[in-house]
């Protein structure tokens, strides 16, 4: 085992937490589509419920996706059940060399602690001058979720997170020193509002992965204690706040 973070738990609330609105993805897979070489097939590593595989797939992308997560996996299957997927790590890949024209990194590179050993997989599999597109998750840029969320970890005893890549610099710093030349894909700003009683709620829940090493009664007194010290920094706790989240995607191409 290589000690990644595998998503079982989170299969039956994936969907609900994590997905962008329609209409952002309607502007974000295109550009993602746009990047993707179409005479070989494309490989997604941690593919999941298939959030950005599927809309890949229905724009015609040859995308094969593998998880160390069956129950993610089965989510998969449950809406495409001809998708073409395999429980497999992205540290070990079970696919020849340059099998790939390109591949997806989707939100996962984070939760691998050898997260380098899954790029020499990625530059192994894929063709020479082929693509990877990747992208941590969407970064936090709103201060007083940054805040929250920050004390909240400190009060839980800051439990190390994340096992794998902390931040996209230091995967474009990877990928410059392999001699891959490093693109963005033009941000997707995610908008919204939410209070942070919700927020708090979602961290003692456990939702996120970041979470999972807490047990409950930590979850709980951490909550509680975040909760008094942001009613004195933020006052109203249940007042909806302005969020925003930028997608920040890669577009790497490899050398020649
Ligand atoms: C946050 S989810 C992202 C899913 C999907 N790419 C998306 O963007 O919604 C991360 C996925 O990566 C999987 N994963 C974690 N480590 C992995 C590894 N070493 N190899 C393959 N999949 C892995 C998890 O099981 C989980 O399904």
């Amino acid at each position: 085992m290589t000690g990644s973070v595998s998503f079982d738990r989170a299969a039956g609330y994936y969907d609900q937490t994590r997905s962008l609105p329609d209409d952002l993805m309607d502007v974000l897979v295109p550009r993602l589509v746009a990047e993707i070489p179409r005479d070989r097939p494309c490989l997604e590593i941690g593919a999941g419920t298939g959030r950005i595989a599927l809309p890949l797939m229905d724009r015609g992308v040859d995308l094969v996706g593998v998880d160390i997560s069956a129950e993610m996996l089965h989510r998969l299957l449950a809406k495409r059940a001809n998708a073409n997927v395999a429980l497999a790590d992205a540290t070990r890949l079970p696919f020849g060399d340059r099998t790939f024209g390109s591949a997806v990194a989707s939100h996962v590179l984070h939760l691998i602690p050898d997260w380098k050993t899954a790029v020499d997989e990625l530059t192994r599999v894929v063709v020479p001058g082929g693509v990877l597109l990747a992208s941590k998750g969407a970064e936090r840029t709103t201060e007083w979720e940054v805040g929250v969320r920050r004390h909240f970890c400190v009060e839980a005893g800051d439990p190390p997170w994340p096992p794998g890549i902390g931040s996209m610099d230091e995967l474009d710093g990877e990928m410059s020193r392999r001699g891959a030349v490093v693109g963005r894909v033009e941000d997707v700003v995610n908008e919204g509002s939410y209070s942070i009683s919700a927020l708090l709620a979602t961290l003692e829940q456990g939702i996120f992965a970041a979470c999972w090493s807490l047990d409950e009664e930590t979850r709980r007194r951490s909550a509680a204690a975040t909760r008094e010290w942001a009613s004195h920094e933020y006052g109203d706790l249940d007042e909806p706040r302005a969020t925003s989240h930028s997608s920040e995607w890669r577009a790497y191409r490899f050398p020649g």
